[in-house]
């Protein structure tokens, strides 16, 4: 199979450069995915990642030079200063910019509404281990963004990770359930690991230690392994073991499982409410 051609960003602007926008820049940088990248942030100047000669902040957009024109505008503003920040955007969106979105809930008919119906736009949902390179991000165009826009919205969040495409935009709630919110499912159980296995009698310290190196190591022999999760789960679980003492509680009609699916339907509901 041959190589996908190399993207070749020239611009890219990102707009906010805060927790993600910041682990995306420091990705991006990492990668020497683009030329250059200019940011706006109102917070200029005090955000991490600004030690690169290939990025210049500025304030605010009508400190722009008039005459810019990325391939690319990255939004990683809080969801609720979107309606004010991107109309600033529109002349760009216009002129061919592609606008890759990561702000939850707001969706691409939301953004077509500040930025023209002719703006090519990506909405994506990343996850917050991304801000150390091991995030996974959905991501969803409109029907004005090419093969090239595609290229390079995921090249641009494969930086900090995985990514997926899918092309029904309904399917982003769902998706918010399981990896946009799923970090925190998965901090839950380090914390409650951890007070399990004090109340079992260890102490604070390395029960709070076993639990987090758990957690971590099975993720990544997880992530690494050919194995599915159920074959991984069966080779460590002997008939008559401890591990099977411990599923058989996990694993019960009332278990984990139908727990996990109305958290996740719990999430799917509420992604829906907050899309309005
Ligand atoms: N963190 C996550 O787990 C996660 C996961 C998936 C998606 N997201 C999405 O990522 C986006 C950013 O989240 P975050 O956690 O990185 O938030 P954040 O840390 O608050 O970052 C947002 C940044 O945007 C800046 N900003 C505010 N108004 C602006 C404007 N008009 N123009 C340019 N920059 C502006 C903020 O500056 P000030 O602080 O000075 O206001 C801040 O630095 C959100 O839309 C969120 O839904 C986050």
């Amino acid at each position: 199979m041959s190589e996908p051609a190399p993207i070749a960003l020239s611009t890219v602007l990102l707009i906010g450069c805060g927790r993600m926008g910041g682990a995306l820049l420091s990705g991006w940088l990492e990668r020497d995915l683009a030329d250059r990248y200019v940011v706006v942030e109102p917070a200029a100047g005090l955000r991490p990642a600004t030690v690169s000669p290939h990025v210049a902040f500025v304030d605010a957009p009508e400190h722009l030079d008039p005459k810019l024109k990325p391939d690319v505008a990255v939004i990683a503003v809080k969801p609720q200063v979107m309606a004010e920040a991107l109309p600033h955007y529109r002349p760009m969106a216009k002129a061919g910019t592609l606008f890759l979105s990561i702000a939850a809930g707001r969706t691409l008919v939301f953004m077509a509404g500040l930025l023209g119906a002719d703006a090519a736009l990506v909405r994506a949902m990343p996850n917050t281990p991304a801000s150390i390179g091991h995030g996974i991000s959905v991501l969803c165009a409109n029907a004005k963004v090419d093969a090239a826009g595609r290229g390079r919205a995921d090249a641009l969040l494969s930086a900090v990770g995985q990514v997926a495409w899918i092309e029904d935009e309904a399917l982003m709630d769902a998706v918010t359930a399981v990896s946009g919110s799923g970090p925190a499912y998965v901090f839950l159980l380090i914390e409650c690991l951890t007070k399990a296995g004090v109340e079992a009698g260890l102490p604070d310290a390395l029960a709070e230690k076993l639990a987090r190196a758990t957690v971590a190591g099975s993720g990544e022999l997880a992530r690494v392994s050919p194995q599915s999760a159920g074959a991984l789960r069966e080779a460590v679980t002997s008939p008559g073991g401890t591990t099977r003492a411990a599923l058989d509680v996990l694993m019960a009609k009332n278990g984990l499982e139908p727990l996990l699916r109305r958290a996740v339907l719990a999430a799917t509901k509420r992604s829906k409410e907050l899309a309005g």
